[in-house]
């Protein structure tokens, strides 16, 4: 159990919202394709976060989310424009996780802080928000574009610490991505590993001090 949390922080991308809902809604215009540019498409945009921190070349996630549906449809000999911008369109609105609303009414009820802590542009964060209308359950929408750089560097952390006045060992952070849950570890979060798919851990320093199945163990967690 975590003991001393005030604040709850979550990842946005895959922890709270699923980011598979975009090609889901326009899967039969993608055909035999669909999972696999997902699939793609989610891994090149991680990777560009990457690489665009180590070079020191940042775009906001928008810009490199695009990027990654570009590289994903030429992957797959995709080339529809209107597709393509129906797919960014649909990622400005993904779905939420089901248990995602009450969890997160469950937290507010017991007096705890909720915040969002993403590498998302603060507009696509808000319209995602306002769609799964949980925007009078999260306290703060933090975005990366305050820093400049993605997860998992430091600062990024640093700015929820900063931006909630609280101490790193007083926050609980979710994530669905393991690499960022190492990440927030290693800044000294308490950190619960979101492990919606059974994946297998990450060869990492850091490991996550809980894991979850979906977001709904979170309040037992917390002794609530
Ligand atoms: C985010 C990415 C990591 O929301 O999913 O920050």
């Amino acid at each position: 159990m975590f003991t001393g949390i005030s604040a709850c922080v979550f990842d946005a991308y895959g922890t709270l919202f699923d980011v598979h809902s975009a090609v889901a809604r326009h899967a039969k215009r993608l055909g035999g394709c669909a999972d696999a540019v997902s699939a793609l498409w989610r891994a090149k945009q991680l990777e560009y976060t990457w690489l665009r921190s180590l070079m020191g070349r940042h775009r906001d996630f928008m810009q490199v989310t695009a990027d990654a549906l570009d590289y994903a449809l030429d992957v797959h000999g995709v080339d529809d424009g209107a597709l393509r911008d129906d797919l960014l369109g649909a990622y400005r609105v993904l779905d939420c996780y089901g248990e995602v609303p009450a969890v997160l009414g469950a937290l507010k009820e017991a007096g705890m802080r909720t915040a969002i802590l993403s590498n998302g542009a603060p507009a696509m964060l808000e319209s995602a928000v306002r769609h799964c209308g949980i925007t009078g359950l999260v306290d703060a929408v933090l975005s990366v574009e305050e820093v400049g750089v993605y997860k998992p560097d430091p600062r990024v952390y640093q700015l929820a610490v900063r931006r909630l006045k609280v101490s790193a060992t007083a926050v609980s952070f979710q994530s669905s991505n393991a690499w960022d849950a190492a990440g927030a570890a290693a800044f000294g979060f308490h950190v619960a590993w979101v492990n919606r798919f059974r994946q297998k851990p990450e060869r990492l320093p850091e490991p996550p001090h809980a894991e979850l199945r979906t977001l709904s163990e979170l309040p037992p967690l917390l002794g609530l």
